[in-house]
């Protein structure tokens, strides 16, 4: 793992977005995989506007999401299907057909992970994988406690993750579980950047860093990934002890 420190959540998502473009520019077919939230919201319009400015062709990527709620409709603004397709997949003119997300209403939520799985294992595992940090420490819908060797798989979700969830949402929404990838394949992503902004950050940031790598806290696992860069702003690093911070 790789850590970095920005002054500012801009800058964090600056960085992000560059290291996105770059890869897209060297691999034009690449497969990417997405997360939502408040975190990479910045990123993403950044992403957008230096695909714009530099003329990179999207093109020819696959994009997936890394998650979703399940009993979500896809339209359902604050769903990630929903988010993906305002913040990214329209403005940078992904067709449809270059994009599979989790269909959060599928009658049959496991071969809904059945299909994510085939399709991850067909195209030669995920390229570059954007993720956030949960409070608790989840990544993707991969709660605390999480079975680590799990692929796509359904996720009862903890309270902490329904409290923030309904913030997402406009209107209240009936959630409970979730769909996501599993820390395989974020573990398998040939390049994984996971972000983190915000004082309200730090405590969880503290905690991946400085704790035991485990299962109690699935964005720990980052540090046994031999290409993940953590992304970080100064609010979000300032729990971290002077030895902490001066390690790369
Ligand atoms: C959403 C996702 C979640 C979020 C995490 C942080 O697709 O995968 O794991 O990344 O809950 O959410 P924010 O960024 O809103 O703090």
């Amino acid at each position: 793992m790789h850590k970095k420190i920005f002054p500012s959540g801009n800058a964090m998502a600056a960085a992000a977005a560059d290291i996105i473009i770059d890869l897209v520019k060297d691999m034009p077919d690449a497969l990417l995989c997405f997360a939502t939230g408040n975190t990479p919201i910045e990123t993403y319009r950044l992403l957008v506007q230096k695909a714009h400015d530099e003329q990179v062709d999207f093109s020819r990527c696959f994009c997936i999401g890394l998650d979703e709620w399940l009993g979500v409709a896809p339209e359902t603004s604050g769903s990630c299907h929903y988010i993906l397709h305002q913040q990214l997949f329209s403005p940078l003119g992904i067709a449809a057909s270059q994009v599979h997300l989790f269909d959060g209403m599928a009658a049959d939520p496991e071969l809904e992970c059945k299909k994510m799985n085939i399709l991850v294992a067909e195209k030669g595992g995920v390229d570059c994988m954007v993720v956030g940090v949960g409070l608790n420490g989840h990544v993707g819908f991969n709660e605390p406690g999480v079975d680590t060797k799990l692929g796509a798989h359904v996720q009862e979700l903890h309270q902490t993750t329904l409290d923030s969830g309904k913030h997402y949402f406009d209107t209240p929404v009936p959630i409970r579980k979730g769909i996501t990838l599993g820390l395989t394949h974020v573990m398998h992503a040939k390049l994984l950047l996971m972000l983190a902004n915000g004082t309200h950050k730090a405590p969880v940031v503290k905690q991946l860093l400085q704790d035991e790598v485990s299962n109690v806290l699935p964005a720990s696992f980052i540090r046994r990934h031999g290409n993940g860069w953590l992304l970080l702003d100064e609010a979000a690093a300032c729990m971290l002890e002077e030895q902490v911070l001066l390690e790369k």
